[in-house]
């Protein structure tokens, strides 16, 4: 019997491309999830994590996906998966931090920063990978 729905074949460029779309699924749910109960409860406190989650998780890790995709020899590098979890591990205490901030907790500013950092490393590295990727088209 033939598979109703047929997987992609598992290579290291479709497998890290796999990764980063299903945490932008994630970050989606979350982040209409999260809109619709501001909305219905006009409790806007956790605006920040709404807005980074929907555009550094949702947004960005969906273009993260659809570079691998286009360039999967990218991902066989050290580098790409060093990003992804750069990225993912950043986002997290980036979104941990705001919530806590907006909730007048200033012991959590170290969070923020240290998420900040992860992330602006997750782009230095992300910066690398394209550039080694994209390399030879020019
Ligand atoms: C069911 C879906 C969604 C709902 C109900 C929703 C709801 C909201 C609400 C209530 C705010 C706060 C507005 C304010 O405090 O002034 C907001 C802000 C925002 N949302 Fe959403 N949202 C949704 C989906 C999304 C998605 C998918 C994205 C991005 C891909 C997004 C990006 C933003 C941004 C950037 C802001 C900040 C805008 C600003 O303050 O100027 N939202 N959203
Ligand atoms: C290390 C990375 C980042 C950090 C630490 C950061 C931090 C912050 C903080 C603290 C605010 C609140 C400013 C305020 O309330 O006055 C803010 C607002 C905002 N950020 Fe970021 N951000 C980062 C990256 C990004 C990226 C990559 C995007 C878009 C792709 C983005 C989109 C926004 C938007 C749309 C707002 C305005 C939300 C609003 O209306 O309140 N941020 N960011």
């Amino acid at each position: 019997m033939t598979p109703s729905r047929v997987p992609d074949q598992a290579t290291p460029g479709n497998r890290l491309a796999a990764r980063f779309l299903r945490i932008s699924a994630i970050w989606l749910f979350v982040g209409v999830l999260l809109g619709t109960y501001m909305g219905v409860t006009h409790d806007h406190v956790d605006k920040q994590i709404h807005v980074h989650g929907n555009l550094l998780g949702w947004a960005s890790c969906a273009l993260f996906a659809a570079f691998h995709r286009l360039w999967p020899s990218a991902s066989e590098s050290m580098a790409g998966r060093l990003h992804f979890w750069l990225h993912n591990i950043g986002l997290l205490s980036l979104v941990a931090g705001l919530a806590l901030v907006a909730r007048g907790n200033a012991t959590a500013a170290p969070l923020l920063g240290a998420g900040s950092l992860l992330l602006v490393a997750a782009c230095a590295v992300f910066l690398d990978v394209v550039w080694r990727a994209t390399g030879h088209a020019n």
